[in-house]
Protein backbone atom coordinates (compact mmCIF):
# COMPACT_ATOMS: atom_id res chain seq x y z
CA UNK A 1 0.00 0.00 0.00
CA UNK A 2 1.45 3.57 -0.35
CA UNK A 3 1.81 5.54 2.16
CA UNK A 4 -0.68 8.06 2.18
CA UNK A 5 1.29 11.32 2.26
CA UNK A 6 2.33 10.27 -0.82
CA UNK A 7 -0.83 10.33 -2.36
CA UNK A 8 -0.78 13.09 -5.20
CA UNK A 9 1.15 16.73 -4.54
CA UNK A 10 -1.57 18.53 -3.56
CA UNK A 11 -2.28 16.76 -0.17
CA UNK A 12 1.65 15.93 0.21
CA UNK A 13 1.53 18.28 2.90
CA UNK A 14 -1.14 17.55 4.72
CA UNK A 15 -1.45 15.87 7.78
CA UNK A 16 -2.44 11.86 7.37
CA UNK A 17 -4.95 10.63 10.13
CA UNK A 18 -5.72 7.09 10.47
CA UNK A 19 -9.17 6.79 12.48
CA UNK A 20 -10.72 3.13 14.30
CA UNK A 21 -13.99 2.39 15.47
CA UNK A 22 -15.30 4.12 12.93
CA UNK A 23 -18.63 1.83 12.52
CA UNK A 24 -19.12 2.87 16.86
CA UNK A 25 -20.49 5.24 18.31
CA UNK A 26 -17.52 7.94 18.79
CA UNK A 27 -15.64 6.79 15.89
CA UNK A 28 -18.47 7.42 13.69
CA UNK A 29 -19.34 10.87 14.86
CA UNK A 30 -15.66 12.26 15.21
CA UNK A 31 -15.55 10.88 11.48
CA UNK A 32 -18.24 13.78 9.79
CA UNK A 33 -15.51 16.44 11.60
CA UNK A 34 -12.13 15.03 10.64
CA UNK A 35 -13.69 14.57 6.89
CA UNK A 36 -14.42 18.70 7.10
CA UNK A 37 -10.80 19.24 8.08
CA UNK A 38 -7.51 19.63 6.07
CA UNK A 39 -6.13 16.22 6.55
CA UNK A 40 -5.52 12.61 4.75
CA UNK A 41 -7.73 10.51 6.18
CA UNK A 42 -7.73 6.85 6.38
CA UNK A 43 -10.32 4.71 8.07
CA UNK A 44 -9.52 0.74 9.45
CA UNK A 45 -12.41 -1.56 9.61
CA UNK A 46 -12.67 -5.12 9.93
CA UNK A 47 -15.78 -4.76 7.82
CA UNK A 48 -15.27 -2.05 4.99
CA UNK A 49 -18.71 -2.95 3.08
CA UNK A 50 -20.23 -1.60 7.07
CA UNK A 51 -18.49 1.83 6.94
CA UNK A 52 -18.32 2.17 2.96
CA UNK A 53 -20.99 4.39 2.03
CA UNK A 54 -21.10 6.40 4.87
CA UNK A 55 -17.68 7.80 4.32
CA UNK A 56 -16.95 10.54 2.14
CA UNK A 57 -15.03 10.22 -1.16
CA UNK A 58 -11.79 11.80 -0.17
CA UNK A 59 -11.89 9.50 2.22
CA UNK A 60 -9.71 6.15 2.40
CA UNK A 61 -10.83 2.86 3.61
CA UNK A 62 -8.93 -0.04 4.48
CA UNK A 63 -9.71 -3.26 5.66
CA UNK A 64 -8.00 -4.51 8.98
CA UNK A 65 -8.36 -6.00 12.67
CA UNK A 66 -6.48 -4.57 16.03
CA UNK A 67 -5.75 -8.54 16.66
CA UNK A 68 -4.25 -9.18 12.82
CA UNK A 69 -0.64 -7.28 12.66
CA UNK A 70 0.33 -6.89 9.28
CA UNK A 71 -2.93 -5.25 8.56
CA UNK A 72 -1.80 -2.50 11.29
CA UNK A 73 1.42 -2.46 9.69
CA UNK A 74 0.12 -1.46 6.77
CA UNK A 75 -2.69 1.20 7.53
CA UNK A 76 -0.09 3.37 9.50
CA UNK A 77 2.71 4.09 6.67
CA UNK A 78 3.12 7.42 6.48
CA UNK A 79 0.38 8.13 9.35
CA UNK A 80 0.68 11.19 11.79
CA UNK A 81 -1.62 10.96 14.08
CA UNK A 82 -3.77 7.71 14.79
CA UNK A 83 -6.94 7.09 17.28
CA UNK A 84 -8.03 4.70 18.68
CA UNK A 85 -11.21 3.95 19.44
CA UNK A 86 -12.19 0.41 19.89
CA UNK A 87 -12.79 -2.00 22.91
CA UNK A 88 -13.37 -5.81 22.44
CA UNK A 89 -16.53 -6.19 25.18
CA UNK A 90 -19.14 -6.96 22.60
CA UNK A 91 -17.90 -10.27 21.28
CA UNK A 92 -14.74 -11.74 23.89
CA UNK A 93 -15.32 -13.64 26.82
CA UNK A 94 -12.12 -12.66 27.59
CA UNK A 95 -11.81 -9.33 27.03
CA UNK A 96 -9.44 -8.02 28.80
CA UNK A 97 -6.48 -10.17 27.29
CA UNK A 98 -7.57 -9.21 23.63
CA UNK A 99 -7.50 -5.32 24.33
CA UNK A 100 -4.33 -6.33 26.02
CA UNK A 101 -3.31 -7.59 22.48
CA UNK A 102 -5.07 -5.32 20.26
CA UNK A 103 -3.24 -2.27 22.34
CA UNK A 104 -0.13 -4.02 22.21
CA UNK A 105 -0.78 -4.78 17.92
CA UNK A 106 -1.14 -1.14 17.63
CA UNK A 107 1.01 0.42 19.46
CA UNK A 108 3.97 -1.39 17.94
CA UNK A 109 2.43 -1.14 14.96
CA UNK A 110 2.50 2.68 15.26
CA UNK A 111 6.64 2.58 16.50
CA UNK A 112 7.50 0.90 13.77
CA UNK A 113 5.72 2.78 11.46
CA UNK A 114 7.15 6.13 12.62
CA UNK A 115 3.12 7.21 14.14
CA UNK A 116 4.21 10.86 15.62
CA UNK A 117 0.75 10.62 18.31
CA UNK A 118 -2.17 7.79 19.27
CA UNK A 119 -5.21 9.81 20.57
CA UNK A 120 -7.02 6.99 22.68
CA UNK A 121 -10.33 7.59 24.27
CA UNK A 122 -10.71 5.33 27.38
CA UNK A 123 -12.72 6.16 31.10
CA UNK A 124 -12.40 7.49 34.37
CA UNK A 125 -11.99 5.85 37.72
CA UNK A 126 -9.21 5.81 40.45
CA UNK A 127 -6.06 3.51 39.13
CA UNK A 128 -5.54 3.52 43.05
CA UNK A 129 -9.04 2.20 44.15
CA UNK A 130 -9.30 -1.40 45.23
CA UNK A 131 -11.70 -3.29 43.20
CA UNK A 132 -11.41 -1.14 39.67
CA UNK A 133 -13.50 -3.37 37.53
CA UNK A 134 -12.48 -5.42 35.06
CA UNK A 135 -13.93 -3.30 32.40
CA UNK A 136 -12.28 0.08 33.83
CA UNK A 137 -8.60 -1.46 34.83
CA UNK A 138 -8.61 -2.58 31.24
CA UNK A 139 -9.28 0.76 30.02
CA UNK A 140 -6.71 2.18 32.07
CA UNK A 141 -4.34 -0.73 31.23
CA UNK A 142 -5.07 0.49 26.98
CA UNK A 143 -4.09 3.60 27.94
CA UNK A 144 -1.20 2.50 29.57
CA UNK A 145 0.62 0.49 27.04
CA UNK A 146 0.39 3.38 23.87
CA UNK A 147 1.53 6.06 26.90
CA UNK A 148 4.89 3.50 27.61
CA UNK A 149 5.55 2.74 23.98
CA UNK A 150 7.58 5.60 22.95
CA UNK A 151 4.88 7.02 20.63
CA UNK A 152 2.91 10.26 22.02
CA UNK A 153 -0.15 9.29 23.44
CA UNK A 154 -2.91 11.50 24.27
CA UNK A 155 -5.39 9.68 26.65
CA UNK A 156 -8.61 10.99 27.61
CA UNK A 157 -10.72 9.37 30.38
CA UNK A 158 -14.47 10.28 30.54
CA UNK A 159 -17.23 8.52 32.21
CA UNK A 160 -20.74 7.61 30.44
CA UNK A 161 -20.57 9.60 27.47
CA UNK A 162 -24.44 11.39 26.53
CA UNK A 163 -25.69 11.03 22.94
CA UNK A 164 -28.03 9.57 21.07
CA UNK A 165 -26.52 5.86 20.04
CA UNK A 166 -24.24 6.03 22.99
CA UNK A 167 -24.54 2.43 24.41
CA UNK A 168 -23.90 3.57 28.17
CA UNK A 169 -26.28 6.10 27.75
CA UNK A 170 -28.82 4.40 25.58
CA UNK A 171 -29.06 1.80 29.07
CA UNK A 172 -30.14 4.72 31.06
CA UNK A 173 -32.52 5.70 28.76
CA UNK A 174 -34.63 2.22 28.03
CA UNK A 175 -34.68 1.56 31.67
CA UNK A 176 -36.33 4.83 32.10
CA UNK A 177 -38.34 4.86 29.39
CA UNK A 178 -39.52 1.48 30.07
CA UNK A 179 -40.02 1.18 34.13
CA UNK A 180 -42.21 3.35 35.89
CA UNK A 181 -41.37 2.00 38.84
CA UNK A 182 -37.27 0.74 39.56
CA UNK A 183 -35.90 -1.05 42.31
CA UNK A 184 -32.24 0.53 42.46
CA UNK A 185 -29.13 -1.41 42.64
CA UNK A 186 -26.94 0.32 45.02
CA UNK A 187 -24.60 1.51 41.80
CA UNK A 188 -27.47 3.77 41.00
CA UNK A 189 -25.87 6.37 43.97
CA UNK A 190 -21.87 6.12 42.65
CA UNK A 191 -20.87 9.30 42.00
CA UNK A 192 -20.31 9.99 38.40
CA UNK A 193 -19.53 12.87 35.73
CA UNK A 194 -20.94 11.93 32.65
CA UNK A 195 -19.57 13.92 29.37
CA UNK A 196 -21.78 15.00 26.14
CA UNK A 197 -20.88 13.14 22.74
CA UNK A 198 -20.26 16.95 21.25
CA UNK A 199 -17.69 17.86 24.32
CA UNK A 200 -15.56 14.31 23.73
CA UNK A 201 -15.52 15.09 20.30
CA UNK A 202 -14.30 18.71 20.51
CA UNK A 203 -11.66 17.48 22.84
CA UNK A 204 -10.57 14.25 20.41
CA UNK A 205 -10.12 17.05 18.03
CA UNK A 206 -8.27 19.20 19.96
CA UNK A 207 -5.99 16.60 20.31
CA UNK A 208 -4.33 16.81 17.10
CA UNK A 209 -3.68 19.63 17.21
CA UNK A 210 -1.66 19.57 20.42
CA UNK A 211 1.80 21.29 19.81
CA UNK A 212 4.45 18.08 20.24
CA UNK A 213 5.08 17.27 23.72
CA UNK A 214 5.05 14.60 25.90
CA UNK A 215 2.39 11.93 26.40
CA UNK A 216 -0.51 13.21 28.47
CA UNK A 217 -3.06 11.48 30.33
CA UNK A 218 -6.53 14.27 30.63
CA UNK A 219 -9.69 13.36 32.46
CA UNK A 220 -12.67 14.81 30.73
CA UNK A 221 -16.40 15.56 32.01
CA UNK A 222 -19.44 17.92 32.48
CA UNK A 223 -19.39 20.61 35.16
CA UNK A 224 -21.68 18.37 37.15
CA UNK A 225 -21.02 15.61 39.38
CA UNK A 226 -24.06 13.22 39.65
CA UNK A 227 -24.96 9.71 40.17
CA UNK A 228 -26.49 7.05 37.56
CA UNK A 229 -29.83 7.84 39.89
CA UNK A 230 -29.53 11.23 39.06
CA UNK A 231 -29.01 11.39 35.18
CA UNK A 232 -32.45 8.82 34.97
CA UNK A 233 -34.12 11.42 37.21
CA UNK A 234 -33.04 14.28 34.72
CA UNK A 235 -33.79 12.09 31.67
CA UNK A 236 -37.23 11.71 33.32
CA UNK A 237 -37.94 15.28 34.58
CA UNK A 238 -36.98 16.32 30.86
CA UNK A 239 -39.21 13.25 29.11
CA UNK A 240 -42.28 14.19 31.39
CA UNK A 241 -42.13 10.86 32.82
CA UNK A 242 -42.91 10.09 36.32
CA UNK A 243 -40.69 7.44 37.71
CA UNK A 244 -40.01 5.98 41.37
CA UNK A 245 -36.52 5.04 42.20
CA UNK A 246 -36.80 2.33 45.36
CA UNK A 247 -33.29 1.86 46.35
CA UNK A 248 -32.44 -1.65 47.84
CA UNK A 249 -29.25 -2.45 50.01
CA UNK A 250 -27.51 -4.69 48.58
CA UNK A 251 -26.54 -5.17 44.88
CA UNK A 252 -27.32 -8.43 43.77
CA UNK A 253 -25.99 -9.66 40.20
CA UNK A 254 -29.65 -11.20 39.59
CA UNK A 255 -31.13 -7.63 40.20
CA UNK A 256 -28.57 -5.71 37.34
CA UNK A 257 -29.40 -9.30 35.04
CA UNK A 258 -32.95 -8.38 35.25
CA UNK A 259 -32.38 -4.60 34.00
CA UNK A 260 -30.54 -5.96 31.48
CA UNK A 261 -33.36 -7.90 30.11
CA UNK A 262 -34.92 -5.25 29.11
CA UNK A 263 -31.39 -4.14 26.64
CA UNK A 264 -31.57 -4.90 22.82
CA UNK A 265 -29.28 -8.14 22.71
CA UNK A 266 -26.53 -6.11 20.60
CA UNK A 267 -25.78 -4.28 23.66
CA UNK A 268 -26.27 -7.38 26.14
CA UNK A 269 -22.75 -8.09 26.50
CA UNK A 270 -21.65 -4.96 26.89
CA UNK A 271 -23.87 -4.05 29.63
CA UNK A 272 -23.02 -6.13 31.42
CA UNK A 273 -19.45 -4.97 31.41
CA UNK A 274 -20.56 -1.50 31.93
CA UNK A 275 -23.07 -2.48 34.87
CA UNK A 276 -19.90 -4.20 36.90
CA UNK A 277 -18.31 -1.20 36.21
CA UNK A 278 -20.99 1.64 37.54
CA UNK A 279 -19.81 0.73 41.37
CA UNK A 280 -16.70 2.47 40.84
CA UNK A 281 -17.11 6.34 41.20
CA UNK A 282 -16.17 7.82 37.56
CA UNK A 283 -15.37 11.43 38.52
CA UNK A 284 -12.49 13.73 37.49
CA UNK A 285 -9.66 14.30 39.94
CA UNK A 286 -7.22 16.11 37.68
CA UNK A 287 -8.96 19.41 35.67
CA UNK A 288 -6.04 20.19 33.94
CA UNK A 289 -8.37 19.83 30.66
CA UNK A 290 -9.98 22.43 31.34
CA UNK A 291 -6.95 24.65 31.41
CA UNK A 292 -5.44 22.87 28.14
CA UNK A 293 -8.09 23.20 25.90
CA UNK A 294 -10.59 25.95 25.06
CA UNK A 295 -13.46 23.72 25.85
CA UNK A 296 -16.39 24.56 28.48
CA UNK A 297 -18.09 21.24 28.33
CA UNK A 298 -22.09 21.30 28.91
CA UNK A 299 -23.90 20.53 31.85
CA UNK A 300 -25.86 17.23 31.94
CA UNK A 301 -29.01 19.09 31.95
CA UNK A 302 -28.00 20.89 28.51
CA UNK A 303 -26.61 17.26 27.25
CA UNK A 304 -30.09 15.32 27.71
CA UNK A 305 -31.85 18.27 26.39
CA UNK A 306 -29.70 17.95 23.11
CA UNK A 307 -29.84 14.09 23.10
CA UNK A 308 -33.42 14.56 23.42
CA UNK A 309 -33.94 17.30 20.81
CA UNK A 310 -31.83 14.82 18.33
CA UNK A 311 -33.88 11.53 18.53
N1 LIG B 1 -19.73 5.30 24.70
C1 LIG B 1 -19.36 5.66 25.92
O1 LIG B 1 -20.20 5.98 26.79
C2 LIG B 1 -17.90 5.73 26.28
C3 LIG B 1 -17.56 6.30 27.53
C4 LIG B 1 -16.21 6.41 27.89
C5 LIG B 1 -15.24 5.93 27.02
N2 LIG B 1 -15.58 5.37 25.84
C6 LIG B 1 -14.50 4.85 24.99
O2 LIG B 1 -14.63 5.31 23.66
C7 LIG B 1 -14.09 4.32 22.77
C8 LIG B 1 -15.12 4.03 21.69
O3 LIG B 1 -16.32 3.59 22.32
P1 LIG B 1 -17.71 3.47 21.54
O4 LIG B 1 -18.79 3.70 22.54
O5 LIG B 1 -17.66 4.32 20.31
O6 LIG B 1 -17.69 1.93 21.15
P2 LIG B 1 -18.61 1.11 20.12
O7 LIG B 1 -19.71 1.95 19.60
O8 LIG B 1 -18.97 -0.16 20.81
O9 LIG B 1 -17.59 0.80 18.92
C9 LIG B 1 -16.49 -0.06 19.08
C10 LIG B 1 -15.70 -0.09 17.79
O10 LIG B 1 -14.59 -0.99 17.95
C11 LIG B 1 -14.45 -1.70 16.73
N3 LIG B 1 -13.72 -2.94 16.94
C12 LIG B 1 -13.97 -3.91 17.84
N4 LIG B 1 -13.09 -4.91 17.71
C13 LIG B 1 -12.24 -4.54 16.71
C14 LIG B 1 -11.11 -5.14 16.11
N5 LIG B 1 -10.66 -6.35 16.51
N6 LIG B 1 -10.45 -4.49 15.11
C15 LIG B 1 -10.90 -3.29 14.67
N7 LIG B 1 -11.98 -2.66 15.20
C16 LIG B 1 -12.64 -3.29 16.20
C17 LIG B 1 -15.88 -1.96 16.30
O11 LIG B 1 -15.90 -2.32 14.94
P3 LIG B 1 -16.81 -3.53 14.35
O12 LIG B 1 -17.93 -2.85 13.61
O13 LIG B 1 -15.87 -4.24 13.42
O14 LIG B 1 -17.26 -4.38 15.49
C18 LIG B 1 -16.51 -0.59 16.58
O15 LIG B 1 -16.28 0.28 15.50
C19 LIG B 1 -13.74 3.10 23.63
O16 LIG B 1 -12.36 3.13 23.90
C20 LIG B 1 -14.54 3.32 24.90
O17 LIG B 1 -13.94 2.75 26.02
C21 LIG B 1 -16.90 5.27 25.43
Amino acid sequence: MEPIESIGHSQSKLQAVLLTGVSGYVGGRLLKLLEKEPVVLRCLARNTAKIKDFVAKSTEVVQGDVMDRPSLEKAMQGVHTAYYLIHMMSGSKDFEKQDRQAAINFAEAAKNAGVKRIIYLGGLGDDNTEGLSPHLRSRHEVGKIFLDSGVETIEFRASLVIGEGSISFDLVKTLTDRLPVMLCPRWLTTPTQPIAVDDVLSYLMAAKDLPPGESQIFEIGSEDVTTYGGIIREYARQKGLRRWLIYVPVLTPYLSSLWLTLVKRSSFEVGRHLIEGLKNPTVVQDHRALKVFPIHPMSLKEAIAMTIARS
